[in-house]
């Protein structure tokens, strides 16, 4: 590939004046939509956008990724921000490049398959809010679940970008399923059904860089739309295979700003722009406008999110994809998982059932929805089987997906395991072939109808039609109905200033005078933070009413931290004693401040049904009074996002109930009691 070096740097400066390549490779900035999504959990706040904004609208990308993905679910569920409004306020701030979101086709920006026409209002009302490209994909790559979506997006006359998820089931390309055929095959089904561009998702980093030379080689041969690569960073593969990609003439790459950029994310831009400058593929980009963008992000957002940032390791690849091949969003939902159910010293089980669990649930690609749905249902196995019975505890999403519901897995499904999952299921015990959203029941006027006097636009009728539980939760503290917790209030730098200096000065020992007058009641916001100062521990509570952090109470532990003391725990078990005792990303935040349930257990004789794991009731479905039989579903426990069916540990009448839908729970506590 030595036409690649052709350098004329003599005359040449970084700036955007030098001759232009023959063939420029496009870059896409992911670093508002999947940066943040990879690095810390899809929390960046719109107001943390905007400093950057114009500058990143100067800067010449092909696009620049705002929304989708799971900005929409974050947004409302714990930022009380209206995914709709960061569109348009972005929007006002980038007026000259175009808008791409990450379309889960069917899914949306959801986890099930909608109907067609919550599906088409989707789209339209995308568009409107100002959306230009969108980058569309199915978890199964079963196109037919496009067809609604990219209909309306052709009507809006949008950008339609066809992705192909990338997956394997061997350490490379090859096999008898995702194997080159596979993809050029793809390809075709893409261009066929009028894709603009067509985007190889390889959203784990899986795609080692000769594999992507030869996939893209193939695709330029065989397809005329531009090739554009979204290959995560996560096993450190990716600036290879991007340059290998690039050989074989791939036509946009994606990339972030630096401050956003590896780890789980994507590689940097300005290493790539550094590469290709002087070059037939020189990207154009001036890398000085992109130093000044990362200045403000290292500088005034990143001190916000850096809590964020899973600093575990030391090391910023992860050995465990190029192993198990599981993406890095999955990963940490499941170490999550396991961590609140205390048995992560299960995680070699769950890698070994993983495989396993996969290829009976029809090999799909290890992507959302179907990574969580592979993932959690893994977990349940491990935790809940036993050697006489597999698959105990399936979750509704299994069910689905052995209905049909997400569509033609890679290959059949296991029937044993099929057969169970349909037992009883609601829809039929007959699995479906056809399009799956053709058996759903249009459902965007029953949401108009839930949403009634709450909803003031079709906005937030498919906010609530996406998500009615935490959607409508959102559209009360939205118009003032409820008051939003106060964990879903975003931190000021002056806040986390504070907190820093208090952390520092507490290490320094200077923190352990007595407050003089008696605190004020601890509440939900209270944060603690574990402080080490020589071999005493402290554990320190920092609560901020009104904004002006208080000391709430400054403890000394008569033990010693297991970390900083000889110990024969294992360091796997070891907590990680430097990092505040923040709620993991990914776990659902308490419900906000409700009225305790009732005490009623107490007085019920009965056996209880605890929660097996922590999650927030979806509903009930027996009342008080309501006879049951051991087995019976009594109450749906959503969980790590999947819906669990909880059944009646025994027979007889439902003496209490002590949740209603939307309340969080945690392990083991008492749901309901029947006696
Ligand atoms: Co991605």
């Amino acid at each position: 590939m030595s036409d690649h070096n052709q350098v004329k740097l003599t005359t040449m400066d970084y700036s955007k004046d030098r001759p232009a390549a023959d063939n420029p490779v496009k870059i896409q900035d992911l670093t508002l939509r999947d940066g943040h999504q990879s690095l810390f959990a899809t929390r960046g706040r719109t107001e943390d956008m905007i400093p950057v904004a114009e500058k990143m609208d100067e800067v010449g990308f092909w696009a620049v990724e705002t929304w989708g993905g799971a900005t929409f679910d974050t947004m409302h569920r714990f930022l009380n921000e209206d995914p709709w409004e960061r569109l348009r306020t972005l929007k006002r701030y980038m007026t000259k490049t175009p808008f791409s979101m990450l379309l889960r086709a069917q899914n949306l920006v959801g986890y099930r398959n909608y109907a067609d026409d919550l599906a088409r209002a989707f789209v339209e009302r995308t568009s409107e809010n100002g959306l230009d490209i969108f980058r569309t994909f199915d978890a199964l790559n079963d196109y037919r679940n496009f067809e609604t979506v990219v209909a309306a997006i052709k009507e809006c006359g949008k950008h339609f970008q066809g992705c192909i998820c990338y997956s394997m089931t061997e350490p490379r390309l090859g096999g008898e399923v995702y194997n080159i055929d596979y993809y050029v095959k793809k390809a075709k089904d893409l261009e066929a059904m009028g894709a603009d561009s067509i985007c190889l998702k390889d959203m784990a980093g899986l795609i080692a860089p000769y594999d992507a030379y030869e996939i893209v080689k193939a695709l330029k041969a065989t397809v005329k739309p531009p090739i554009h690569l979204h290959s995560h960073f996560t096993s450190g593969m990716s600036p290879m295979s991007h340059l290998k990609a690039i050989e074989a003439g791939v036509d946009i790459i994606d990339t972030c700003m630096s401050p956003y950029a590896y780890r789980t994310s994507h590689a940097a831009v300005e290493p790539l722009v550094m590469t290709l400058l002087g070059t037939n593929r020189d990207t154009g980009l001036d890398i000085r406008q992109l130093a000044e963008i990362n200045e403000i992000l290292e500088k005034k957002v990143m001190p916000k999110y850096k809590y964020l940032l899973d600093d575990s390791k030391v090391s910023i690849i992860d050995i465990n994809v190029l192993l198990h091949q599981t993406p890095g969003g999955m990963l940490s939902n499941l170490v999550n998982q396991l961590k609140e159910m205390d048995a992560l010293h299960k995680i070699d089980e769950v890698y070994k059932e993983l495989p396993r669990v996969r290829k009976e649930l029809g090999q799909v690609p290890l992507v959302t929805p179907t990574s969580q749905i592979v993932g959690i249902q893994t977990v349940n196995n491990v935790l809940f089987d036993d050697k006489d019975e597999r698959y105990k505890m399936i979750t509704g999403q299994v069910k689905d997906l052995c209905y049909g519901l997400y569509g033609k897995t890679a290959i059949p499904i296991d029937p044993e395991v099929q057969k169970k999952a349909l037992k009883d299921y609601p829809r039929g015990e007959e699995p479906i072939t056809c399009r799956p959203a053709e058996v759903l029941e249009p459902e965007l006027e029953q949401a108009k109808k839930d949403t009634e006097g709450l909803a003031q636009d079709l906005d937030d009728v498919i906010l609530y039609g996406i998500y009615p539980i935490t959607g409508k939760r959102f559209l009360n503290w939205k118009y003032g109905k409820e008051d939003p917790p106060a964990e879903v209030k975003a931190r000021t730098l002056e806040e986390i200033k504070r907190e820093d200096e208090m952390v520092k000065l507490a290490k320094l020992g200077h923190l352990v005078k007595k407050v003089e007058k008696k605190g004020p009641p601890k509440t939900d916001a209270l944060r603690t933070f574990d402080v080490f100062v020589d071999d005493e521990y402290f554990e320190v509570g920092v609560e901020e009413p009104g904004g002006s952090p208080v000391v709430s109470y400054v403890q000394q532990m008569p033990v010693q931290p297991p970390v900083s003391a000889p110990s024969p725990v294992a360091p796997a078990a070891a907590p990680s004693p430097s990092k505040p005792a923040e709620p993991a990303p990914s776990k659902p935040k308490p419900a906000p401040a409700k009225p305790e349930p009732a005490p009623v257990v107490a007085d019920v004789e009965g056996t209880p049904l605890k929660a097996p794991m922590p999650g927030m009731i979806v509903k009930y479905s027996k009342q008080v009074g309501d006879a049951v039989s051991k087995g019976d579903t009594v109450v749906i426990l959503e969980a790590m996002k999947m819906e669990n069916a909880l059944p009646a540990p025994a027979d007889g009448t439902v003496q209490a109930i002590n949740y209603s839908s939307g309340d969080s729970v945690a392990k083991d506590d008492v749901l309901c009691v029947i006696g």
